[in-house]
Order: structure tokens, then sequence, then C-alpha cells
């Protein structure tokens, strides 16, 4: 750490003269009309066209003599930091800098809308989202070092040149990231904006940049292109926070500036020329965003439970869930109290159902961000009390669970079709939550079949073994040994056959006949 504020210190020379030379990007506030607001999307829902043009206006921003004007956005980020982490402007900030970027990359491409990244979904094993994929944002790095996909031979100026850093925090794995249900209990509980950017900023935003390591682990974070669409997330939670209760805290912003003083609506968003009253409304920004229902088909499985499926399906639903209550007792409870945590180490990928609390921050990193420790272990002990609590609850299957997520079911189902004692195994673990579990990623496999075979470039191969895997057709055993990937039809037919005669339920018509209020049928919601 000391030798990086070092690094930070003597850099700081070449920063004031990239700063001079990005006065060309510190424009003023929109003229405020948007041809059409347009949807921001998660990365998931962009065809492989639309996630390729992305990728290549990234690439064309990173071109040319430096300071390129990706370099000038990175250190805009730096030159800011004091005052846009740990304090008021952490949401408006970040808002603004993304539109600007957004804005750059649609000149160049004015189709492109900057994704957003809901690690929530990815939440339980972050490592195997398609985000790392070749043809996207690439893996973790060899030796510190981003080698694979566009970004692999690229070298950031700012504030060095050097490769694009990457060190996943676990070695060849992620630790866990917040759940949906933790984001929903935050954003639920916090009456003030004050907490709920305090609550957001960390631990769950600060997880990501610190378990990603390199360069996101910085202030110079920017340079990793993973930044802008997880600050799109971080954005769309502001943003539905602002929208919950018919937009009761629409106009909130009740909280501290680094020099103490009151944030108000008339603060600017140094070194823009905005104030924060102009970006409180994202929409006006010609932006808003769309959804993310992942889970389309397995709906089903929560059916029972109050519905909710996803991020965006429990925001949508309102307080009907009767998880609701017990993630607000969980929230209010003493965590020094509850000797009963049921504790799912966050490195582990074998619990396909019980839900993993994200490990502690790295204190380096909070001072680095200006954040008060004691207040953020304190936020960590009630965040994994909630997790706690989820994982007592008989018949809920979070969204967010491993059986739940493609990256892991292929990976699941791939071990399946060789080792008939893993479903055992399995059952073992989860018990009487397996049925549902697997009931419902059946119908995920077959979903997932139909749309590659009639939409072949609508769906992005999941990393199949992890960071650095290709997605050639064959894959390794432990032995060493090549083996065919099964095929689609393989792999149902394995699930629905191991399925059938584990729970008795008939799959045939894909919908489980035991489970009265799932199947399909719910799915249209
Ligand atoms: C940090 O947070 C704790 C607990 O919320 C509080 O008691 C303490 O005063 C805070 N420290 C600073 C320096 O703000
Ligand atoms: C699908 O991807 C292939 C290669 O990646 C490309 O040649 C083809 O044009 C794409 N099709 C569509 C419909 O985008
Ligand atoms: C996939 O497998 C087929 C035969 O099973 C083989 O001919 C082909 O070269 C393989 N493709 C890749 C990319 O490995």
């Amino acid at each position: 750490m000391k030798a990086q504020l070092f690094r930070f210190t003597a850099s700081l020379t070449i920063v004031c003269g990239i700063l001079w030379d990005a006065s060309s990007l510190i424009g003023s506030a929109d003229a405020q009309a948007c041809g059409r607001v347009r949807a921001r999307r998660e990365f998931r829902m962009l065809s492989q066209h639309e996630r390729t043009s992305f990728v290549n206006a990234i690439r064309q921003l990173q071109r040319g003599p430096s300071p390129t004007r990706y370099d000038q956005y990175v250190s805009i980020h730096w030159n800011a930091r004091e005052n846009t982490h740990g304090y008021a402007q952490f949401f408006p900030w970040h808002r603004h800098f993304l539109r600007e970027f957004e804005k750059d990359l649609q000149r160049i491409d004015p189709s492109i809308m900057i994704p957003y990244w809901d690690w929530t979904y990815d939440s339980q094993s972050p490592e195997l989202s398609p985000i790392f994929a070749d043809n996207f944002m690439g893996g973790n790095g060899w030796n510190g070092c981003v080698r694979t996909g566009p970004f692999g031979q690229w070298s950031p100026a700012f504030p060095r040149r050097k490769c694009l850093g990457r060190t996943f925090d676990r070695g060849d794995r992620l630790s866990a990231y917040a759940s949906p249900e933790q984001i929903m209990i935050i954003m639920r509980s916090a009456d003030t904006y004050h907490d709920m950017r305090v609550w957001t900023e960390t631990p769950p935003h600060g997880i990501i940049h610190s378990s990603l390591g390199g360069d996101m682990e910085t202030m110079y974070s920017p340079n990793d292109p993973i930044f802008w669409m997880h600050h799109a997330f971080i954005d769309k939670l502001w943003d539905n926070w602002q929208r919950l209760g018919d937009g009761r805290n629409f106009w909130r912003y009740d909280d501290e500036n680094n020099d103490d003083s009151p944030s108000m609506l008339s603060d600017m968003l140094w070194p823009f020329e905005v104030q924060v009253g102009d970006v409180m409304d994202s929409r006006r920004l010609c932006y808003y965003y769309e959804p993310f229902l992942p889970n389309r088909a397995p709906l089903a499985m929560n059916a029972e439970n109050g519905g909710t499926n996803s991020w965006d399906m429990a925001m949508a639903n309102g307080p009907a869930f009767d998880w609701t209550q017990s993630m607000e007792a969980a929230w209010a409870a003493d965590p020094a109290a509850n000797g009963m945590l049921l504790t799912i180490p966050d490195d582990d990928r074998s619990e396909m159902v019980a839900l993993r609390a994200s490990k502690p921050l790295p204190e380096a990193w909070l001072r680095m961000n200006h954040q008060n420790v004691t207040q953020v272990r304190a936020i960590e002990s009630k965040l994994r009390n909630v997790v706690d609590r989820i994982n007592h609850m008989e018949h809920y299957v979070s969204p967010a669970a491993l059986i739940r997520h493609d990256g892991a079911l292929n990976v699941m189902a791939r071990q399946w079709t060789r080792s008939p004692a893993l479903l055992e195994r399995l059952t073992a673990t989860v018990g009487g939550k397996v049925e549902h579990a697997l009931a419902g990623a059946l119908l995920r496999q077959e979903d997932m079949a139909t749309s590659s075979s009639a939409q072949p470039n609508a769906s992005m191969a999941p990393t199949h073994e992890g960071p650095g895997s290709s997605a050639a057709n064959t894959t390794t055993s432990s032995s060493g040994k090549k083996q065919p990937r099964p095929s689609s039809a393989q792999i149902i037919s394995a699930l629905r056959e191991r399925v059938e005669a584990m729970t008795g339920v008939s799959l045939t018509d894909g919908t489980p006949t035991r489970t009265s209020s799932s199947g399909r049928q719910a799915a249209a919601v």
C-alpha cells in the first residue's frame, strides 16, 4: 500500500498535465434535448453484435497519441477522487462521468448505450460470469496482467504505461458479492440518501473493486473497462432507490461533502461544470435502465415464496414478499447475539443453494476510499446476518443461488453427465430444496438450448472452467485427457433422467407435476 501511495504521488505531475489536456471533456450540462430516452441494458441482454460494438468503441477511444481520450477519463477519475468516494458525490459524480463517456462512445457508434453488470446474479461465483468471456472483457490476469480478450494486448498509459491489471482475490476464483436480497434490504432500509450511499458504496460496490484487483482496486480503476458496467449498475441502484414508492426518494440528497459541508443540489461536480441537481434525473440525461429478468423459466421455483426471481422482479413486486419481514428482522438483529450463522466459505463452489457472505473489505482499500472502518465492519455484520437468515429459510431459493446460474449450471450439468455420484452428493447437501432447484435448472437448460439454436449470437458462451478457459468443444478432465463436450441435448436428457429418477416428478411436458404452483405458466409473469 505504501509503495502504491508513493507511486500515486510521483505521478501527480503527469496527472496535472493530462488534466489540462482533458479540458475539452469538461463541458457544461447536457442541453437536455434528448432525441429519445434510451435503455441501458444488462450486458447479457445484448446481442453479440452489440457487445462487440461496445468493445470496439472503447478500443477506439484507447487509440492514438497519449494521452488518449480514454486516458483522460482515467485521469479525471483520479483527480476528482477526494470528494467522489466516501462522500455525497459518489452517486451523482459517477453518473455524470458515465454519461460523458457514453456520449463519447456514441460519437463513434450512435447505437451504443453502456451496458450494466448485475453482479448480484453472479454473486455466488463471480468468476463464472460471462463478463469475463474471451470475446468480451477477458478473464483473470496472468502474473497480474490481462492476456485474454480484446484488452489482452492493451497497455493503459495512466498513471504510467503498463499492462491492464487484474488479480482475482481467490486465485482462480472471486469472493462472493452482495446478493439481490442484501441489496433489497439496503434499499428498503435506507430512509436517507446518506444511508443509501453509505451502505451501497461499501461493502457492495467496494467488493467488486477489491476482489478484481489490479487496476480496479486503485483510484485509476476506469483503466479496466469493467469499471463502466460495474458503475452503471451502481447508478441503476441509485436510480431504482430514487423511484421507490412513487419517487419518494427522488430529490433526496442529505449527505456530506469531504469538507464537512452539508451536500446541496447546487454543489458542482468538479471538474465538470455541472451541478448535482442537473444529474438527479437519469431521464433528463437521456437514458433509463431496462430491468434484467434472467430467470424467466424457473420463476416457478419461488412462486410459493412470493415469486421473487431477480433483483428487478423483487423491485417491481414491492412489499408482497414474505421474506421481507425476515430480512428486516435479520437487519435489526444484533449480529453478536446471533450464534447460529450458517456460514458457507465465500470461495466454496460445491454448495448450490445456500448463499455466501462477502468477505470483509481490506482496510487499505477502505482508507483509500475515505471509509469509516468501524462503520463498514458493522454493516458487513448486518449483511452476513441477512445471508444467514436466508439460508435458514426452508423453501426459499435465492435467484442468485448457484443452482440457478447459467455458468454454474453448465459446469454442473457437464459434470453430471460424467459423474452420477455427483447428483447424489448434491442432494445430500441441499436436502429438500433440491427438487425445486433441479426442476428450475432443467427448464432453464431447455430455454438456453432453444434460444441458442434460434439465435446463434443472442446468448454469450459462459466461461465454463473459469477464467482462461477456451471455448473449444472439448473439455479436459482432471486426468488431463480430452473428452468430447456433451451437446445441449445430451445435457438435457441426462438432467431429465436424473431428476425424474430422483424426485419422481414428471418432466416430460416441461412442468414438474408435484409442485402445483410452479411450472411454465408462472413464468409469464
Ligand atoms: C466511525 O463510525 C463509528 C460507528 O458508526 C462512529 O462511532 C465514529 O464516530 C465514526 N468515526 C469517525 C471518525 O467518523
Ligand atoms: C454471428 O456471429 C458470426 C461470427 O461471430 C458472424 O459472422 C455473424 O454475422 C453473426 N450473425 C449475426 C446475426 O449477428
Ligand atoms: C469440434 O469437434 C469436431 C469433431 O467432434 C472437430 O472436427 C472440430 O475440429 C472441433 N472443433 C474445435 C474448435 O475444437
